[in-house]
């Protein structure tokens, strides 16, 4: 399977999390372990899942004063999880410190740190008017991801909608990592700018995450297998 999809484990606790991977065979998958889980089980969920092979990504979204994040990832990093990740908007010396924190655990084990730029679930209207950001959507997002970069991250998480934008304003390898995935005919939620994963492929996304789609289909392997499909095709176009 491919090593791109991480599955949101966006669920209540571990029970349920490891009855939901049992069910439906999805063991070893890249898995995505989000603040509903981790607050519910801390540490343990992440050795579960490591025990079980998953690649992880951590997303606890830090965004705090630069110290408290520094000694947040020096934690976080003796985890050894594949990717955590931080809000852009905490500014430059945030992201820099999180960077510093994750290094200072130092051994074998890169854990690569993402910034968010702004939430798949805003649109203009309430990043303009509720937030009162200047700008258009489009151009905070590149902004953000090129102040990432400038500050040590290794990527972010965008809409697939910017992430060829990304790609262009940041020099690569910066990874974009785009949620707001469905596959066809799928309820959208509460997500805005939205995409399937063939259009996420072919739009520069590197990896994708994907939630609801799977795990709330009726048969949640088939779901998965089919996200897996559609992200080999957009190769293929
Ligand atoms: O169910 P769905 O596919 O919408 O799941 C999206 C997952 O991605 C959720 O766990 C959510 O926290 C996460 N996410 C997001 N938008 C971001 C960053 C993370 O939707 N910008």
């Amino acid at each position: 399977m491919s090593n791109s999809i991480y599955l949101a484990l966006d669920f209540p606790d571990w029970q349920t999390t490891g009855a939901f991977i049992d069910n439906h065979e999805l063991h070893g998958i890249p898995v995505k372990v989000g603040m509903e889980l981790f607050y519910k089980e801390g540490v343990s969920v992440i050795e579960k899942l490591k025990e079980n092979g998953h690649p992880i990504f951590l997303d606890l979204k830090l965004h705090d004063i630069p110290t408290t994040v520094n000694r947040a990832m020096q934690n976080l990093a003796k985890l050894e999880v594949d990717i955590v990740n931080v809000h852009a908007l905490g500014g430059s010396e945030m992201i820099k410190q999180a960077k510093e924190g994750l290094l200072a655990h130092g051994g074998h084990h890169e854990t690569k740190l993402i910034a968010v730029t702004i939430l798949t679930s805003m649109d203009e209207q309430i990043m303009s008017e509720e937030l009162t950001l200047p700008h258009n959507l489009r151009e905070n997002v590149s902004h953000f991801a090129t102040l990432a970069e400038r500050s040590g991250a290794d990527g972010v998480v965008c809409s697939v909608h910017e992430a060829s934008a990304i790609k262009s304003a940041c020099k690569s390898p910066f990874l974009t990592v785009t949620p707001g995935i469905r596959l066809h005919e799928t309820n959208h939620n509460d997500q805005k700018r939205i995409a399937t994963p063939a259009f996420a492929r072919r739009n520069n996304a590197d990896m994708i995450v994907i939630g609801r789609s799977v795990t709330r289909a009726n048969d949640s392997l088939k779901a998965y297998e089919q996200a897996v499909k559609e992200w080999e095709n957009g190769l293929k176009h």
